[in-house]
């Protein structure tokens, strides 16, 4: 197949380099020039595993290219995919405005019949509006079918999440696409349902709210945990073991973040009450993710009592493991708290280092390069994302170059027994 993707971001990119994988021909269109050039000359804006490989092998094989031009990226595919970014508003409504842009670029191009696909994550009736916005401005006299096409990929595992998917969930209103994207999706040998435009639009914020849920449901009872003595982790693979409820998405942490549950979760709750739903669980999902944090910044200052002058090493800045993304991170969040009350900071993070840069202030941060010399001269550890290479810190050694050794642990990574018995205090999250 043909496939024009316009927009190269996480989404974007990622599934433009899979479907050239499995064969098809695929333009990726960004308006960011810079952008354009980089990838032409080989480079990859953002880190995810797999991707750079991917990327490279597609092109040198002529399947994948890139341009500024929408214009070409609609004349050469029959079917367009939309992957442009959808950033929340102040007053949690979704910002639709690059959607309807490039809408109105698509049908201001379109000289014959053209499937367009919405991949960005958009309030349900979206597909409605573009349908809407197209036809008033598409000037030839040609047919086309807008379609949703929600991706669930996950940041540091989205090749791995786009070449082997649990489900592609395709909603439309007419047949006519039907044959073009199962020939797109045949190649991934995942089950493809077809349902309503609406219903595919719905599909995506009702998974990542249902999968926020999980994870506040935990950290409450984490909560519980610390109150009565409990382990969570125990707690979570004894109720996990339940297949009605599944151990993924039930580690306690410091909270959920990144660029997709809390803008999700705000826009689901937004929707719902446009719709005339007081969606009164979301917004309890969301009071604990932020009470979260309170709770673990809490531990800090309980225990080290003033945090001015204070030094702190904090092992991660990425929201999660296996990204460069310090959007909406607890990690950069938990920083920004320490520096406010005063605390000099030690920071690691093995690739997103560059980003948190940008948004952490330059007073009060030291950028570590290794992991192991982040411990010197301070006061107490603080973990701050899941990266499994922390789990390999040298205990013994950071003890030693501690000016006290405490470890808070926001990630559960270590067992508290044998971090204890090294002579460290360690408080970690529901255990
Ligand atoms: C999420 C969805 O998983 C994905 O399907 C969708 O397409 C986009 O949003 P992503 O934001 O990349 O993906 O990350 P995810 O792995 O879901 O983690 C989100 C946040 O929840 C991270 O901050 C992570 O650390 C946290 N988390 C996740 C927990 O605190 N506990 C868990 O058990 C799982």
């Amino acid at each position: 197949m043909n496939i024009t993707i316009i927009g190269t971001g996480y989404v974007g990119l990622v599934t433009g380099a899979c479907f050239s994988e499995v064969g098809h021909n695929v333009i990726c269109v960004d308006c960011d020039e810079k952008k354009v050039e980089l990838l032409q000359g080989g480079g990859i804006p953002i880190y995810e595993p797999g991707l750079e490989e991917l990327v490279e092998r597609n092109v040198a094989a002529g399947r994948l290219s890139f341009t500024s031009s929408t214009a070409e990226g609609v004349e050469k595919s029959d079917v367009i995919f939309i992957a442009v970014p959808t950033p929340p508003l102040d007053d949690g409504a979704v910002d639709l405005s690059f959607i309807e842009r490039v809408a109105r670029e698509i049908a201001d191009c379109m000289t014959s019949y053209k499937i367009i696909v919405d991949k960005s994550t958009v309030p349900v009736k979206t597909g409605e509006k573009v349908a809407d916005t197209i036809k008033r401005y598409c000037q030839a006299d040609c047919d086309f079918d807008v379609i949703s096409n929600p991706e669930f990929l996950r940041e540091g595992f989205a090749v791995e999440d786009l070449m082997n998917p649990d489900r592609v969930v395709i909603g439309t209103t007419s047949d006519r696409p039907n044959e073009a994207m199962q020939k797109i999706y045949k190649p991934f040998n995942a089950p493809v349902i077809f349902t309503d435009i609406n219903s595919a639009e719905l599909i995506k914020h009702a998974a990542n709210s249902f999968l926020a849920m999980k994870i506040s449901y935990i950290n409450a009872v984490a909560a519980i945990c610390e109150a009565s003595g409990a382990n969570v982790e125990e707690v979570a693979n004894g109720i996990g073991m339940d297949d009605r409820i599944g151990r993924r998405f039930l580690n306690a942490s410091l909270g959920f973040g990144g660029s997709c549950f809390p803008k999700d979760l705000s826009a689901f709750i937004r929707i719902s009450d446009e719709l005339g739903y007081d969606f009164g669980l979301l917004k309890e999902v969301q009071k604990i993710n932020a009470s979260q944090m309170n709770r673990f910044v809490k531990k800090i200052t309980d225990t080290l009592w003033i945090l001015k002058g204070k030094t702190i090493g904090v092992l991660g800045l990425a929201f999660k493991q296996n990204t460069d993304d310090v959007r909406m991170s607890p990690a950069v969040d938990i920083c920004q708290r320490l520096l406010k009350e005063g605390a000099f900071l030690r920071v690691y993070d093995p690739k997103a280092m560059d980003k948190a840069k940008e948004v952490l202030p330059d007073d009060g941060v030291l950028y570590i390069d290794k992991m192991d010399d982040v411990s010197k001269g301070c006061d107490a550890l603080v973990i701050a994302t899941e990266w499994p290479q922390f789990k390999e810190l040298n205990l013994v050694k950071a003890k030693e170059a501690m000016t006290a050794p405490i470890i808070f642990d926001g990630r559960n990574l270590f067992d508290p027994v044998s971090v204890e018995q090294l002579g460290f205090t360690y408080k970690s999250i529901g255990r």
